[in-house]
């Protein structure tokens, strides 16, 4: 379906602003599509009985059209008005759960648009619990027709900065609630027979249901015990896949540990470098069962990265599991690892409240699989195993051959998105600074473009805004730089190197800079030479490679060092050559090099 954009910028509206609320229910009531906060996930919202509405909807989800609504109501006094019959069944569940994180399926009434619900006799009823989509829905006034407000085929979105990212200029405002309480999508459930049937699992369980059941119990869509009703049409779609590869990693039956002791804060676990072998040996219980959980982690890591020495794994897992690594400290693994740590372990409702921010955090990171932490049993788990395991499928679903969906462009964040920004910064050294160091500059800056904004990778708050110079240890001041190199770096980016001056590399200059990377390694080795205090922050780009795991080898075997001759006297095509292999380093390097500045992309 055709996505066009009909706005310049969506709306951002903070859920304290009750004028802007009520402008966004005025838009809807006259048939404009409003982002809202839910306690489960945002939704895309509509008056569920204006057909030209809905469609504006799928449009914007660029979603099929065949896939039915849930109506939202502010108000069950709304309720009779957009079904025919409410069965006792029904009613019962009503009485018990709404509001809060459930959808009931009752026969609709005539005022419910078919775009609505897809063409059925049926309508899916939800009454969030979440205060802002309550006094959002109260002010429309009229059912609310809302999906999820995700981009069809994307994790759901559990926070207004999602939506934005998928709906930018194709919605005309989204209403800021923060964070959704649960993070999973509502449980969905049949009520036009005698039993209820849950067509899509969520944080009313199996168990809650059948606890408000005089008599029987409720029974899962596709179990044997269902006979008749047909699957919940949106079931069958391709669900919120990110753009890498999801692996679940299981966790070993019957496991029960509890996070801050087990990885032995108190100093059971006395080492600060352990192998898996080691921790097996542990005597202590809790730290064995560790072992067993973080083992397939590690275990499959070690697995991807000797068949590709490149990768970048995210791990989407418990805080132990990232203690377990950080005391590891196991240099390749570590550098290869994004982590997205969702809150302990066997916290399964922590683990269902990131899912869908934590898939879409590691696919910004642009790591290649992630590997998620599985849950057994009943209850939740069985809600999060549902979205988990749709997000796993995605490999068998992609006809072979076909490529990869493209990636799309990252939307640019408000300026005042962060409390705070601190400052990072690269600096580029060799020796006359008119050639090499000036094209690694020019094309860094390119590369810091097209990826920012970016945040602190340790806290949430704090943006980072990055930067880049350079500088050559022999150099004369105020040279310029050489026109060939400059005529090879505008051929590759579009940007040459023209405005740099060359510059004499002094301690001012190291001062003010986080990270130095010199083009040759005897050029990192003068630098340490002169001055030791630095030694920590002062790499060539092979050794900068090699303390990140980064080894590459040779199609004989031997490990290969970067290494970038000066092309100056030779003929164009060696400087564009040149050119070419700076930035297919730096391309390897870049993630590298943002980590080590203490930033993450957003
Ligand atoms: O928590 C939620 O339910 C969120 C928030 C925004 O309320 N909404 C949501 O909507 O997840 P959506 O459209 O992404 O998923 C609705 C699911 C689909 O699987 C759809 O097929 C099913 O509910 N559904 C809706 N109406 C139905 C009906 N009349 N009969 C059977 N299934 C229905
Ligand atoms: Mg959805």
């Amino acid at each position: 379906m055709e996505r066009v954009k009909k706005y310049n910028k969506t709306l951002l509206i903070d859920s304290s602003d009750s004028k802007g609320i009520k402008d966004c229910a005025e838009h809807l009531v006259n048939g404009e599509v409003i982002g809202f906060p839910t306690e489960t996930v945002y939704g895309l919202g509509c008056d569920a009985r204006n057909g030209e509405a809905v469609k504006k909807v799928f449009e914007a989800k660029g979603r099929p059209a065949d896939n039915p609504l849930i109506c939202h109501i502010g108000d069950k006094e709304q309720i009779k008005g957009i079904v025919s019959e409410i069965t006792p069944l029904a009613q019962k569940l009503i009485d018990a759960f709404m509001p809060g994180p459930i959808t009931v399926v009752m026969k609709k009434a005539d005022c419910i648009s078919d775009q609505t619900t897809a063409g059925l006799d049926t309508v899916g009823v939800r009454m969030p619990s979440n205060p802002v989509a309550n006094k959002f829905l109260k002010a429309c006034g009229v059912p609310v027709a809302a999906p999820s407000a995700n981009l069809s085929g994307r994790p759901s979105p559990t926070g207004a900065r999602s939506v934005l990212e998928d709906m930018d200029g194709y919605i005309y405002a989204i209403i800021d609630g923060g964070d959704s309480e649960f993070g999973l999508e509502s449980t969905v459930v049949d009520c036009t027979g005698t039993t209820p049937v849950i067509l899509r699992p969520g944080a009313v369980t199996k168990a809650d249901i059948d606890a408000v059941l005089n008599e029987g119990e409720a029974v899962m869509s596709g179990s044997l015990a269902d006979k008749e009703t047909p699957k919940a049409p949106g079931m069958k779609y391709r669900h919120y896949a990110p753009y890498a590869q999801v692996e679940i990693m299981k966790m070993p039956e019957g496991t029960k540990i509890e996070g801050d002791d087990a990885i032995g804060s108190d100093g059971k676990i006395g080492k600060t470098s352990f192998t898996v072998e080691d921790l097996k040996k542990l005597s202590d219980d809790e730290a064995k069962e560790l072992v067993n959980i973080v083992s397939p982690f590690i275990l499959r890591s070690r697995e991807i990265l000797s068949s590709n020495p490149f990768a970048r794994i995210g791990l989407y897992c418990g805080s132990e599991i990232k203690a377990m690594y950080d005391k590891m400290n196991d240099k390749l693994l570590s550098a290869h690892t994004e982590f997205c740590v969702y809150g302990k372990t066997v916290d399964v409702s922590c683990a269902s409240h990131g899912l869908f921010e934590g898939l879409r955090y590691l696919d910004v990171q642009e790591v290649d699989v992630i590997l998620a932490q599985g849950f057994d049993g009943e209850g939740l788990s069985v809600a999060y195993m549902n979205r988990l395991s749709k997000a796993a499928g995605k490999k068998e679903e992609l006809t072979p051959g076909m490529p990869a969906p493209a990636r799309p462009s990252r939307t640019p964040l408000p300026l005042d998105a962060f409390k705070d920004t601190f400052t990072a910064s690269v600096l580029f050294v060799d020796d006359n600074n008119t050639s090499l160091s000036c094209a690694m500059e020019s094309l860094m800056r390119r590369m810091l473009e097209k990826n920012e904004p970016y945040i602190s990778n340790r806290e949430n708050d704090t943006g980072v805004e990055i930067y880049c110079e350079s500088a050559g240890l022999t150099a004369m001041d105020g040279m310029d730089p050489d026109s060939q190199m400059d005529k090879a770096v505008k051929e590759i980016s579009g940007f040459g190197i023209n405005s740099i001056e060359s510059r004499r590399a002094n301690p001012a200059i190291y001062d003010c800079n986080d990270l130095i990377l010199t083009v040759r390694d005897e050029q990192a080795f003068a630098i340490i030479k002169a001055f030791p205090e630095i030694k920590d922050k002062v790499f060539s780009l092979s050794t900068f490679a090699a303390a990140n795991g980064l080894v590459m080898k040779d199609s004989s075997g031997k490990v290969m060092s970067i290494s970038v001759p000066d092309p100056t006297g030779e003929n164009y095509e060696t400087y564009l050559h040149t050119a070419k292999a700076l930035n297919a380093w730096l391309e390897i390097l870049f993630p590298y090099i943002i980590k080590e500045l203490g930033a993450a992309r957003i």
